[in-house]
């Protein structure tokens, strides 16, 4: 019986502790993806090609002008960022291109979907048609 006691009190503690580390937990990006580069130049074909890649894949959360006001941004528990924020445009391109290959909660990954050929070219990610030129387009909300 003592035993029983025992593990329901150690059972009820690990509740009750766990609820202490749900505190939202940090979105880290690895060094290594902080130093990344972009190898596609930013010229107007990728910004045309990675403008199709945002309207079909990001727009429905994140608004056609980047601000997180897209359709299906109501229904998450978090909102999506803003793109077109100080803040946002001193994040590095790597690290842009970290948050969308591994998501975070209600931001999905796409680490199948948008390629980004991370072992192609050293320390860079990305050619024609992958993340590369999502994230020149993503880039262009930022220039105001
Ligand atoms: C289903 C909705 C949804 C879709 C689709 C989506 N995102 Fe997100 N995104 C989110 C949410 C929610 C967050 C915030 C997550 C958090 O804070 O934990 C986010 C955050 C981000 C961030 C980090 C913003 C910041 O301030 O650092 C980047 C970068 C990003 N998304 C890129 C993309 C890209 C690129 C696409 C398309 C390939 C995309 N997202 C598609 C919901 C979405």
């Amino acid at each position: 019986m003592k035993s029983i006691v025992g593990l329901l009190a150690t059972m009820v503690m690990s509740v009750f502790l766990s609820g202490f580390n749900q505190e939202p937990k940090k979105w880290v990006v690895p060094e290594k993806y902080q130093q990344m580069k972009n190898p596609v130049p930013s010229d107007a074909n990728s910004i045309k090609i990675g403008k199709v890649m945002y309207e079909r894949h990001c727009l429905s959360c994140h608004g056609i002008t980047g601000k997180g006001d897209g359709k299906k941004a109501i229904k998450l528990d978090q909102t999506p960022g803003n793109f077109t924020t100080t803040a946002f445009r001193e994040e590095t391109e790597g690290a842009i291109f970290y948050k969308m290959t591994a998501g975070h909660k209600d931001m999905p990954s796409f680490k199948r979907r948008i390629p980004g050929n991370e072992d192609e070219i050293e320390g860079s990610f990305g050619k024609t048609g992958t993340a590369g030129d999502l994230i020149n387009y993503i880039r262009t909300l930022n220039k105001k």
